[in-house]
């Protein structure tokens, strides 16, 4: 190893366990997924923003010797948390949508009379870039506050070409601004604009500004890395999200899908066909699409925290989908109508108690995994030497905790590339 290091290594000393999802930078599937790598008798070395080693305490000591070391006070350390769907640049909450839904109201129906996300939409085509800056960054730290380390982030509420801009202007500014990791996509069709709704040539007008102008200007301007679609009945057809998708894959970007979230359109089975990083959602999935995913590279993104609180009670059928060797990532779906917490360890114990999974197949999901719906699966989601020190502190003493103190926040520190990335008041010394 080399000398010649501008800081000294810092060691993570005092650890009960450390959770390392150690193994192929990749998605793992099925069997793979029951193992996360959790070492006891270890600490953890950084040294020039990587994992330089994970060995026992004299081990590091003696490798390291003008290392500063961070007393984890008998804490668990686990990969930073990757949330790999969120929808975090918004003005308003949407909170009256609630107690519509608890009224009888459902999601698409109150979609229809305008609300939802076209609510969203009129509101943040009125605010300006500082104003959401305002608004995000602390929602955005809320979620780095409970471990999470890497943040998907999607546009989606401004619809034309200039708001969609400005919110992907706004992920950019707040990528280079705050510590945690963040990765930008594009979901300009997540919605049909009520504008482009009164007829089918209108409705086709925004499909072809999709495809011909807003595509083609995002990809330039080097502002997103994925592209998304809302496909659902009522939203994207296969057809129309098809030819979205194929648009956005022209132009360099990679490709994810909101899919059969609430029903079955055959999202899935152009998720696979199109070998798309991630599908996600699939609450309603079929058999076929399951089958269909199994025979891609495709990470299937199961999104608990959503169905909760829109009140399902039908949930993604996620022990058939690791059956069937489809990779399994949880993620938050933070956004202000369906899924409003930056709670992830909560989704960890949906993952368990909805989903069935053990906590080791939660927490891949919500790492390794989640970081392969990013295509980061090389770099980021595990505690093994070479990968980014992205990393969470939790003040608990076994890893079964994390999804066990339900709605609590366990999470002492994060650290993204070895600096700190949040600290809570419960110091690390
Ligand atoms: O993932 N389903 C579409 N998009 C979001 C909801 C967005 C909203 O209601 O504002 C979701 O659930
Ligand atoms: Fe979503």
């Amino acid at each position: 190893m080399s000398k010649c290091h501008i800081e000294p290594a810092t060691i993570f000393a005092n650890v009960s366990q450390v959770v390392t999802c150690a193994g192929p930078g990749r998605a793992r599937r099925g069997a793979e997924m029951r193992d996360a790598g959790v070492r006891t008798g270890v600490g953890v070395a950084v040294l020039d923003n990587r994992v330089a080693d994970v060995a026992p305490l004299t081990d590091l000591r003696s490798q390291f010797s003008d290392a500063r070391e961070i007393d984890c006070r008998g804490g668990v350390l686990t990969p930073g948390l990757v949330d790999s769907h969120t929808h975090g640049i918004f003005g308003r909450p949407r909170f009256e949508e609630q107690e519509m839904r608890a009224a009888g109201l459902d999601y698409m129906e109150i979609a229809r009379r305008g609300g939802g996300i076209h609510s969203s939409v009129r509101d943040l085509r009125a605010l300006d870039e500082e104003t959401l800056i305002a608004l995000a960054r602390p929602r955005l730290m809320r979620l780095a506050a409970f471990g999470t380390t890497t943040i998907e982030v999607k546009s989606g509420y401004g619809l034309t070409l200039d708001d969609e801009l400005k919110t992907l202007r706004v992920i950019a500014r707040l990528t280079r601004e705050l510590p945690v990791r963040i990765v930008p996509t594009f979901l300009g069709a997540h919605e049909i604009p009520l504008e482009h709704r009164e007829s089918a040539a209108s409705r086709r007008a925004y499909v072809d500004a999709l495809v011909h102008e807003m595509i083609p200007a995002v990809a330039a301007r080097g502002l997103a890395r994925f592209a998304d679609v809302f496909c659902e009945t009522g939203v994207y057809t296969v057809d129309e999200s098809r030819e979205i998708l194929t648009a956005a894959r022209n132009a360099g970007l990679g490709i994810k899908m909101h899919a059969d979230e609430l029903s079955s359109a055959g999202g899935a089975e152009l998720a696979a066909q199109l070998n798309a990083t991630s599908a996600d959602h699939l609450a309603a999935v079929s058999d076929h699409g399951i089958a269909a995913l199994a025979s891609a590279d495709t990470v299937a993104t199961v999104l608990p925290g959503t169905m909760l609180f829109l009140g399902k009670t039908a949930h993604a059928p996620a022990r058939r989908l690791i059956e069937a060797a489809v990779p399994l990532a949880l993620a938050t779906d933070f956004n202000p109508g369906t899924s409003p917490t930056p709670n992830f360890p909560l989704i960890l114990a949906l993952g368990v108690s909805q989903l069935r999974l053990s906590v080791a197949e939660a927490v891949v999901a919500a790492t390794v995994n989640g970081a392969a719906a990013l295509s980061l699966a090389d770099r980021v989601g595990q505690i093994t030497r070479g990968y980014s020190a992205d990393l969470a502190l939790f003040d608990i003493g076994d890893i079964r905790e994390l999804p066990y103190w339900y709605g609590d926040n366990r999470c002492v520190a994060t650290f993204v590339g070895g600096k700190t990335c949040h600290q809570s008041d419960l110091a690390v010394t």
